[in-house]
């Protein structure tokens, strides 16, 4: 349907209004239809769910600038199956309870015929049951807690899994920083830190080293003095936090005011500009945290990203969770051409069959449970820059 402007902004408008009614925002970026289940025919219409706004949003705005991409660049090379992508985007906020509502509606009201989301991996469990049971695929693009995608059939990721990360930061502790004792400090509330937590804590008392002690935090917490105080007294010779930015910043920033100078490392949740900003360069040397990718890594796919991201992002540099929801339209994309179909189960279907797809974030191959399997890598921050240090493969 194309109306004359007027009556499109009317409508995009009107549009607008109901949201605002039904106490959502939605947007919408590629194809410009005119939204829901009248744009099915002619166009194939994605819905994404992100934490663009709240506690995380340094996570969904990245993941989703990443998505908005791939989006743009499959419309202009033609679409998929001859038909223009519509991509639904909506804020959850980084609230819970806002997910189940957002997945709902799209797959309700909008009929979307895929989801992609989210970042975190307790958001990602709230949508994935959703997804399942109305036979709808969703691939979180980074979500590494393994119960996500234990779900169902319907639920992809693109992204290693905590096991593997964990194991990874837990060698890295013991063989390259040689530490023997260690203590952990992890978010009570999280699906997140208490899967990367217990995997952590595996992989590194295989490795020969010792748990002095665990202390526990509830996000949003701002004071951490108390947990780190007792891991002064313990003396460890490292600290362990799979946490989010925002309190891994806190909590290293409060550490080194407390004059411990042992190193802090974490996971993929370190990753964000906002850590640097919150803990202060100074307190950030001798820290290190695992991810998905670097984008000072020479692979011309890589590079390719990196300059598409930066014309289009006023010169942003994407940082993992951007690759990684790029990939995830990819992915995506990639399997309703294979599917040749927009149903649910012959998308599903293909998607399960992905082998060596070409993504920024390596060569994707989803095995029997949905996972993929991928090589992380090790930034620390010199300076008040994230730099890469290593690349650990599978
Ligand atoms: N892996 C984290 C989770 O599962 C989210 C995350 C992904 C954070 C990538 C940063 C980078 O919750």
């Amino acid at each position: 349907m194309n109306f004359p402007t007027p009556r499109r902004e009317f409508l995009a408008a009107l549009a607008a209004a109901v949201a605002l009614v039904a106490g959502c925002k939605p947007t919408e970026s590629g194809g410009g239809g005119t939204g829901g289940a009248a744009a099915g025919s002619d166009k194939i219409v994605i819905g994404e769910f992100a934490s663009l706004t709240g506690k995380e949003a340094a996570f969904g705005q990245s993941s989703h600038k990443g998505t908005e991409l791939a989006i743009e660049e499959l419309n202009k090379a033609g679409g998929v199956l001859g038909k223009q992508l519509q991509h639904l985007v909506e804020d959850n906020r980084s609230t819970a309870g806002e997910s189940a509502t957002i997945v709902k509606k799209f797959i309700s009201r909008d009929k979307v015929v895929a989801v992609l989301g989210e970042v975190a991996s307790g958001r990602s469990l709230e949508a994935a049951p959703i997804c399942q049971q109305a036979g709808i695929p969703m691939i979180s693009p980074s979500s590494t807690n393994p119960k996500v995608t234990e779900v169902g059939d319907f639920v992809f990721r693109v992204c290693f899994i905590d096991p593997f990360q964990g194991k990874v930061m837990a060698d890295f502790a013991a063989k390259t920083l040689k530490a023997k004792k260690v203590a952990v400090l992890s978010d009570v509330a999280s699906a997140y830190s208490d899967g990367l937590t217990k995997f952590f804590k595996e992989g590194f008392t295989a490795a020969g080293g010792q748990i002095a002690l665990e202390q526990k935090y509830a996000g949003g917490d701002k004071d951490f003095k108390a947990q780190l105080t007792a891991i002064k007294a313990a003396g460890v010779d490292g600290i362990f936090v799979p946490g989010y930015y925002n309190e891994a910043g806190l909590i290293v920033a409060q550490a080194r005011q407390l004059g411990i100078t042992v190193p802090l490392f974490g996971g993929d949740g370190w990753e964000a500009p906002e850590l640097i900003q919150i803990a202060g360069a100074q307190a950030l040397e001798n820290t290190f945290y695992s991810t998905h990718y670097s984008p000072e890594a020479a692979d011309s796919k890589v590079q390719a990203f990196v300059a598409a991201f930066k014309a289009k992002f006023n010169g942003e540099v994407p940082d993992a969770m951007a690759a990684l929801g790029y990939d995830s339209a990819m992915v995506l994309a990639d399997a309703i051409k294979r599917a040749g179909s927009t149903e649910g189960a012959k998308v599903r279907t293909a998607l399960a069959a992905t082998k060596d797809f070409p993504c920024v974030t390596g060569k994707t191959t989803l095995d029997a449970k949905r996972d993929a399997s991928k090589s992380a890598v090790i930034i620390t921050v010199k300076e008040g820059k994230f730099k890469y240090l290593q690349t650990v493969e599978p």
